[in-house]
């Protein structure tokens, strides 16, 4: 099958309708088996507890092509896992995880005329969304669920690619708090950092990095990826907090840092003083992979990373393998990538 007719190379991260969909109802106790369906849209009764009360939940992963034509999806299981946390935490029902697994290969295959071009840089993101759909007017759980997965070809989360961005410590607004929902992947987080996002890009920056809720010391994320640090002696450093989200990219480079680049990695609460001391500052993530940051602002104070719009070493480095696992062209040593037939 041909290929869709798309400016591959010059895709944004942006929604484009693809062939299908797949959906799965949870009703009377049981998953339906999963539906292909053409329409890019769904009916909900206006009642939903999706709509009123924030009962949603939702992931993100990529489906790549490799030089040979053949295509794998990155880490799935993980994600998996993290929308049941998800829904656990907002007492929705859970997705099995064959389940899961199934509705991302059945998308991909029913859409492989979209998946990009080995060498083009842009990839086919896969959107599962777990939804309240009972209606109720108290607040109160659900009893019925809609899981579906769509898809939609994609460039860089931030255009620019690889390139380094002006950041800004958020002093005073929060996406998250201690006890809240920040460690999962649920819409109302995301809702929560749209005006904070918009108040930097007026004042010239690209994103922010989140302080901490409690005490406003430590590091937490950036809107949508993880914050990591190389300090001047080389090491990986990025926040462990309750309030960031567990991004599976973070995971990946703090396992590609320590075994294959021989760095140390620091899981642990980072101090904002310590911007002051790193030599390479970035965020990471499904959508920014590795989107290195040139500068950040806090109390007034800019220190830059990046002179030029060259990428710090360690950065480049680990953007190149995690990449080049990606798209197959370094062996998968961990079993990362699970290929789809989509002949
Ligand atoms: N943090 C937030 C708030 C995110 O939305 C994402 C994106 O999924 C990440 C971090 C990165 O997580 P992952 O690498 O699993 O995509
Ligand atoms: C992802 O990286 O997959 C995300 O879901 C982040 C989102 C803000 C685009």
């Amino acid at each position: 099958m041909d290929k869709a007719n798309l400016d591959w190379s010059n895709l944004p991260f942006g929604y484009v309708k693809t062939d299908f969909h797949v959906e799965s109802y949870y009703k009377d106790g049981k998953w339906s088996s999963l539906q292909t369906m053409e329409k890019d849209t769904i009916e909900l009764s206006m009642a939903a507890t999706c709509l009123h009360y924030g009962q949603e939940a939702f992931e993100g992963l990529k489906v790549f092509e490799h030089k040979d034509g053949t295509v794998s999806v990155f880490r799935v299981d993980e994600n998996a896992l993290r929308l049941q946390r998800s829904a656990r935490k907002l007492v929705m029902q859970e997705v099995p995880q064959d389940l899961f697994i199934e509705a991302v290969e059945k998308v991909v295959q029913l859409n492989k005329r979209f998946i990009p071009p080995y060498g083009t840089g842009a990839t086919l993101y896969i959107r599962p969304l777990l939804l309240g759909i009972s209606g109720r007017l108290g607040v109160q759980p659900s009893e019925e669920y809609l899981f579906l997965v769509f898809a939609s070809p994609v460039g860089p989360y931030f255009k620019e690619g690889l390139k380094p961005l002006k950041f800004k410590i958020e002093e005073k607004m929060k996406r998250a708090a201690p006890g809240g929902t920040g460690d999962v992947k649920v819409g109302g987080n995301y809702a929560a950092s749209l005006r904070v996002t918009r108040q930097a890009q007026k004042e010239g920056f690209k994103e922010v990095v989140y302080l901490d809720a409690a005490t406003n010391q430590y590091l937490d994320e950036s809107g949508p990826a993880n914050f990591f640090g190389i300090t001047k002696d080389g090491k990986y450093i990025t926040p462990k907090s309750e309030t960031i989200l567990p991004s599976i990219t973070n995971k990946s480079l703090m396992h590609l840092a320590e075994h294959d680049l021989g760095m140390t990695v620091e899981n642990r609460p980072v101090r904002v003083e310590e911007i002051h001391h790193l030599a390479e500052a970035g965020c990471c993530g499904t959508a920014a992979v590795i989107t290195p940051i040139k500068s950040l602002t806090y109390q007034g104070e800019t220190i830059t990373y990046c002179e030029t719009d060259e990428v710090g070493p360690y950065s480049k480095k680990l953007y190149d393998l995690l990449t080049s696992i990606q798209v197959g062209d370094v062996p998968d040593k961990y079993g990362w990538n699970r290929k789809i037939d989509i002949r």
